[in-house]
């Protein structure tokens, strides 16, 4: 497949972009031409996917950040404009994937008030952290594409992952008011829910017994690769996805399409019940 050039001249910056969906963005923004900010709390991780980009012939830098230290996330943003002139396009993506990263993220009588406060720090007030200081920069120059990672996870009920859900609840909801405040001004701001990504994060946080039974209700034949989401990010952050705005974007597999019951029907149709 050949990838076009259209973010030539572009700057973009990706948090979470040591690893997974964060590295496969980072690598295609690159591929299409942007000089592409990396910003993770795996510092080697980063400067490892800046390697890769470099060897690929792309432009790239990494630094050290928590996105959920307001100075510090700021300061990344700042240093992206200085590095590269302007920025562009900002895909908020780290986030904290449940159980492995924070802690028990459980039905919610069980749930630490702790777990739910450390997600949203991680996963929603990064979000607004990075919208709010790349905003301004964005208008300086008259517009700008922001994408946010949230999760299927977002807009469906289930049995753990409470705090996790709601959190990329809460990115949805940003997105759509991001949108709306900035929109006449040149600003897009569109959220990807991705379905089951196999990610190091997956490969950690799940067995292969439970990715199977979540891949059973996807309606494709594989689960997802980061490089799906990646091909997302890319056709947001360019001026083809002109009109698309304030949109919550499923990019799963369809496993939010369909009806419950759905899995079940198909293996007894296939046992010709
Ligand atoms: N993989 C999936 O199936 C899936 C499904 C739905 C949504 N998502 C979302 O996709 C995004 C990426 O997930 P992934 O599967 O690629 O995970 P991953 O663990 O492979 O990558 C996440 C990256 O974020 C970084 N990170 C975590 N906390 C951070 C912080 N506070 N500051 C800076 N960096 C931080 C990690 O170091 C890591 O490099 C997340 O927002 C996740 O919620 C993933």
């Amino acid at each position: 497949m050949s990838i076009s050039r259209r973010l030539e001249g572009r700057s973009a910056l990706v948090t979470g972009g040591a690893s997974g969906i964060g590295r496969a963005s980072a690598r295609r923004l690159a591929a299409e031409g942007a000089r592409v900010a990396i910003g993770d709390l795996d510092e080697a991780g980063a400067a490892a996917v800046v390697q890769e980009i470099e060897a690929e012939g792309g432009h790239a830098i990494a630094r050290r950040v928590d996105v959920s230290d307001e100075a510090a996330f700021r300061a990344l943003i700042d240093e992206t404009v200085e590095a590269f002139g302007r920025l562009d396009v900002l895909h908020n993506n780290a986030a904290a994937l449940g159980r492995v990263a924070i802690g028990g993220d459980d039905e919610v009588e069980h749930l630490a008030v702790d777990v739910w406060d450390r997600t949203f720090a991680i996963n929603a007030r990064s979000v607004l952290i990075g919208c709010k200081h790349a905003i301004p920069r964005m208008l300086e120059q008259g517009g700008g594409s922001i994408v946010n990672t949230s999760s299927g996870a977002a807009i469906l009920g289930g049995l753990s992952g409470t705090a996790y859900a709601s959190s990329k609840a809460a990115v949805n909801c940003l997105t759509q008011y991001v949108a709306a405040q900035y929109g006449k001004r040149g600003i897009r701001c569109n959220a990807i829910l991705p379905g089951l990504i196999m990610t190091p994060a997956v490969a950690v946080g799940m067995t292969s017994e439970s990715v199977e039974m979540i891949l059973d209700h996807h309606m494709t034949p594989e689960a997802g690769r980061p490089e799906d989401i990646a091909a997302m990010v890319a056709f947001l952050a360019s001026d083809e996805a002109r009109y698309v705005t304030g949109q919550l974007i499923r990019v799963d597999g369809g496993i939010t399409s369909h009806a419950p019951t759905y899995a079940d029907i198909r293996r007894a149709v296939a046992a010709g019940r």
